[in-house]
């Protein structure tokens, strides 16, 4: 089978995750700010969709080349043999971006690369300018950094984060592929019990449950390449078996609370259609009143923000009652997601290590406080 220059792409802080999931799936790495690339045929462009937890999407590097002018940048577009890649009817989006270049205008940008393809397919297909554009769709993407042009094709479609098993409702919920990568910068690994104190939709115990038993992320959607044409088709239902022949049965407690039994049901429902409802213990319960008789695991949390003024004074509140229920927990690591940068004070306790990550366009820290060494 061909081999193909492929990359997974993931938010900012991520990409030493997902380097680590590709070298444990057995590929050999190498990062940049966003992208983590490795090689491999159809077969790993199916493993890596079903299989990677933090990153988003796994695209094809097509071609790679230098551009400081439009026309440049046409005529290298052009050059590629567009026709190997999309049959006469491909409906192929061109999604442009570009930083630090001097091609800066994006719009300018994705339209000639939308130009130099469809006067390349119209040649190479003998077509009078005009193409269908009625058939499956092929999601291409021009990204260019200092003067660099990636064309790209993605294989994923809409972003790894949406698994398929969540609800939609009007809660704040993290990103799944998110969630799974904080849980991942935990030792968090199955064999010790699990806690998410403010568990909300259970985004997190529920990533952590699909981690715990080993379960492919991605085994309930489909992705882009399933419409591919020159794609084999036997190979997504393939892995899929196999993925499932992987899953393990036994773990340690998973709990999950939160004040609010609202949010706790559709937590469940979240559950239940991830395949882990019964692996995740709920109750509903307010962290000023949380206790367990659970020892030496992790506990994870992403409690309110107080972004607003007038919430603020309630957040620092909550964090004041983490302090009390939750820091003498010292035989479990404790990390905990808030974008208030005075955590720590009312929290009580200094965090072990600070990590910053963007929930969506809020920036974060995750305050980590390490079993035993406070
Ligand atoms: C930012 S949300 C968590 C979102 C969650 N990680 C998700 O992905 O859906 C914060 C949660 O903390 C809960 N909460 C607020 N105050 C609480 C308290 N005093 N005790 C327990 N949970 C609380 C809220 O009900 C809310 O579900």
């Amino acid at each position: 089978m061909e081999k193909y220059k492929l990359y997974a792409t993931m938010g900012a802080g991520f990409e030493s995750i997902v380097a680590k999931e590709l070298q444990h799936l057995g590929y050999e790495t190498k990062t940049e700010d966003g992208r983590v690339f490795f090689e491999g045929d159809q077969k790993d462009i199916v493993q890596t969709n079903l299989w990677l937890r933090a990153a988003d999407r796994v695209k094809i590097l097509l071609k790679e080349f230098k551009a400081t002018t439009f026309e440049q940048l046409y005529d290298e577009t052009y050059a590629y043999d567009w026709a190997m890649l999309l049959p006469v009817d491909a409906k192929f989006p061109v999604k442009g971006r570009s930083v630090r270049s001097k091609l800066h205008s994006e719009p300018d940008v994705q339209s000639i690369v939308k130009k130099a393809i469809v006067n390349k397919m119209t040649d190479q297909y003998h077509r009078r300018g005009f193409l269908p554009e009625t058939g499956s769709e092929y999601p291409l993407d021009v990204h260019i950094y200092k003067d660099r042009v990636r064309l790209s094709l993605d294989t994923t479609g809409p972003s790894l984060f949406k698994r398929g098993y969540r609800v939609e409702h009007g809660g704040a919920p993290l990103k799944e592929n998110f969630a799974a990568g904080l849980i991942e910068l935990t030792p968090f690994d199955g064999s010790h019990p699990f806690i998410d104190p403010m568990t909300g939709s259970g985004t997190i115990p529920i990533e952590a449950a699909l981690i715990a038993k080993n379960i492919a992320p991605g085994l309930n959607r489909k992705f882009a390449f399933d419409n591919f044409d020159w794609f084999n088709k036997e190979l997504h239902p393939e892995l899929v078996a196999q993925a499932k022949t992987k899953e393990r049965k036994e773990h340690a407690p998973i709990m999950a609370s939160d004040i609010d039994q609202s949010i706790l049901e559709i937590a469940k429902v979240n559950a239940h259609n991830a395949g882990v409802l019964q692996d995740i213990r709920f109750k509903q319960v307010a962290v000023k009143d949380f206790s367990t008789d659970l020892e030496n695991g992790v506990i994870i949390a992403n409690p309110p923000y107080g972004k607003r003024l007038k919430d603020r004074q309630a957040a620092e509140k909550i964090y004041e009652e983490m302090g009390q229920t939750l820091r003498p927990l010292t035989s479990f690591s404790q990390y905990y997601l808030t974008s208030d940068p005075n955590f720590e004070k009312y929290f009580g306790e200094k965090a072990t290590k600070k990590r910053k990550f963007f929930n969506g366009n809020l920036r974060t820290d995750y305050y980590q406080f390490w079993a035993n060494q406070r």
